[in-house]
């Protein structure tokens, strides 16, 4: 199928699977044929059950936790729910914080409804479809950093009848809701909202100058005729997760950033190397390259080399140019988890969000300074990809000129080349990573994977079923966590299990029904944001199917639930509105506000959250607190 085929809808597909017909792998080829004989050879007949039969003895050892109550939690489950709203447990509440177009200074427009503002109001408002967020505190001020990963054309755009860019400026619209905002939050009369006009308001958008540093900085696959140096690129954008580091700083990580380029027709071929990363001769239907002829990558072909980074943004120098930190690698980033290790090195954990792609963590060749100069800290190390054996042990593969013959330049751009060629895991998409705080010990959520046991990866690499990657044409995902050799976090060997096999116990019986922690009451599909907080309590974020039938029944809108690590108890906290994804979340320093991210509710169009009657769907961050104003659990 094409994208101009009348039966493919863009706006309802994921990002993966416009790839995938931008992209199409070899038809059914050899690789299918070897694992249906893999499958028959281990005894596996009669297809999903009897597989899933033999699997579920297997999984049920990988997952160690038996789903004890949990003494962490302090609020009572909800039921889920398609309510166009959201929906806590007895004794919390919420209120809006910021939605897209909120205007950050008082020069610009409040959002309408009927417009859906212009290029120039966006570029002083809020961004869409806001992502990974944090909360940074100085002098008595909070300062708040999100990111707004993408738009929905059809609700960016949805004042057309054909919900599409009618101008160039509408275009422009769109590429300004994209980036990252910056701006200080006040609390008053016990609601949190924006501060018009702070001077720490900002935003980064795909426009804003940044510089390149790291390994691939000046190298010749960045340079680009507006930039002969090949250190100083122009924007961020599709900035999904994040990070924060322990010197005060954000971390924005670029993940689809391949859909925004095109060629001067649809079938216009790219190189292998921009292939392996999803780029094509047709973008996603932004039209950025009709503006910007950058985003043409017949004539700008290094452009998309200077994206799919880490970004490090300064909160409180609204100034100072964010920093493509190279040396974590380029690849669909989720976020960027960073723990200091035991020795001060500083170790970022790190997904690559597509369906057989891998897990990574980078290690700083230098230590972390308490109070000192920590600005060249993520600029050399060295960058690792995880390998994860079927007897719950594992690896991290250094990729060096020495273990992949490519030099440390050529690793830091094509990162998935260089993971391929080392043999790493192809994983179920790795979305975010979290380290638990009390223990060493990392959680990784593998959202789902169709292809698993199906097709290989972009890359050609096979997806076996086995180890963290259990089921078949995975359908609800799982977390996988690991424990470092020693507890050091520089270690190369680990130990994993399964936190949570996600899944239906009302429908399936085999492997499908999810680990034991899993029950008719707390069932969910599609993990996606995980985020520790610092009681050691897992909040887990879902971007799944929220049709509430079939093999999705009971599943209800996505949510967000607790985990407990030690009694593997889930919790559901939280529901959102229709057709959103719950994705983002950090806390005030008083931990009496949680705040949530609620990114494209109606996405399909059914829904008007936050502002209900007729209006126009928004992106939003919340706030949820107690209604006795004690601090969060
Ligand atoms: Fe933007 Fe992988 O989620
Ligand atoms: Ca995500
Ligand atoms: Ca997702
Ligand atoms: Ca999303």
């Amino acid at each position: 199928m094409k994208l101009d085929d009348p039966n493919c809808n863009l706006d309802n597909m994921t990002f993966d699977d416009i790839d995938e017909i931008l992209n199409p792998k070899p038809e059914d080829n050899d690789f299918d044929a070897v694992v249906e004989s893999a499958i028959s050879r281990r005894g596996f007949v009669g297809g999903v059950l009897a597989f899933g039969t033999g699997l579920f003895l297997t999984s049920t050892s990988l997952v160690t936790n038996k789903a004890n109550a949990s003494t962490l939690f302090n609020f009572e489950q909800i039921p889920a729910n398609s309510e166009d709203t959201i929906t806590l447990p007895k004794g919390y509440n919420w209120h809006v914080v910021a939605r897209w177009g909120d205007p950050l200074f008082s020069d610009t427009p409040d959002f309408d409804d009927a417009t859906r503002g212009t290029a120039a109001s966006q570029t002083r408002a809020f961004g869409d479809n806001n992502d990974g967020m944090a909360l940074f505190e100085k002098d008595g001020k909070s300062i708040y950093v999100v990111n707004n990963e993408y738009t929905n054309r059809d609700i960016m755009w949805g004042n057309h009848p054909d919900g599409k860019p009618a101008s160039d400026d509408d275009i422009l619209k769109g590429k300004m809701a994209h980036g990252v905002t910056v701006m200080e939050i006040a609390e008053k009369d016990g609601k949190w909202g924006i501060v018009k006009d702070s001077p720490f308001n900002r935003r980064i958008t795909p426009d804003t100058e940044m510089e390149i540093a790291g390994p691939a900085a000046g190298h010749a696959l960045m340079k680009t005729a507006a930039d002969p140096s090949g250190t100083k690129t122009l924007g961020t954008w599709n900035n999904c997760g994040n990070g924060r580091t322990p010197w005060g700083t954000y971390l924005a990580c670029e993940e689809n950033f391949n859909g925004y380029f095109s060629g001067p027709n649809e079938d216009y071929e790219v190189g292998a190397e921009l292939k392996r990363y999803g780029v094509s001769g047709k973008d996603w239907g932004y039209g950025w390259a009709k503006i910007d002829e950058r985003f043409d990558v017949s004539k700008h072909p290094n452009e998309p080399n200077r994206a799919g980074y880490v970004v490090e943004i300064d909160p409180f120098d609204p100034n100072a140019a964010p920093k493509k930190r190279t040396a974590l690698g380029r690849f669909k980033h989720e976020n960027a988890e960073v723990v200091i290790a035991q020795n001060g090195k500083c170790v970022v954990y790190m997904g690559d969000d597509e369906r057989g792609e891998f897990l990574y963590k980078f290690v700083s060749e230098g230590t972390y300074a308490e109070g000192g100069d920590n600005s060249a800290l993520l600029d050399s190390g060295t960058l690792y990809a995880a390998r994860f054996s079927d007897d719950q042990k594992g690896e991290w593969l250094p990729l060096t000129s020495e273990t992949v013959g490519m030099s440390t330049a050529e690793v830091a751009i094509h990162s998935r080349q260089a993971a391929s060629k080392a043999g790493a895991t192809t994983m179920d998409r790795p979305e975010w990573v979290a380290s638990n705080p009390v223990k060493a010990e990392v959680y990784c959520a593998l959202t789902n994977n169709k292809n698993r046991g199906k097709k290989p990866n972009k890359g050609g690499d096979e997806t076996p079923v086995g180890g963290p990657n259990p089921r078949e044409a995975n359908n609800y995902g799982q977390i996988v966590r690991w424990r470092p050799a020693g507890g050091d976090h520089t270690a190369t060997s680990f130990e994993w299990d399964l936190f949570v096999l996600a899944g239906n116990p009302t429908v399936h019986k085999d492997a499908n029904a999810g680990s034991q922690n899993v029950n008719p009451g707390n069932m969910f599909n599609s993990p996606d944001g995980i985020i520790f907080d610092t009681n050691g309590i897992l909040w887990i974020q879902t971007d799944g199917k929220y049709s509430n039938e079939g093999d999705f029944a009971g599943h209800g809108n996505n949510q967000m639930l607790a985990g407990d690590p030690s009694t593997g108890e889930i919790r559901r906290f939280l529901v959102g509105p229709k057709e959103c994804e719950v994705t983002g979340m950090t806390f005030s320093p008083d931990r009496k506000t949680m705040f949530v991210g609620i990114q494209h509710p109606g996405e399909d169009g059914n829904s008007h959250f936050p502002g209900g009657g007729d209006s126009v769907p928004r992106s939003a961050i919340v706030a949820v607190k107690r209604d006795d104003g004690a601090a969060m659990g």
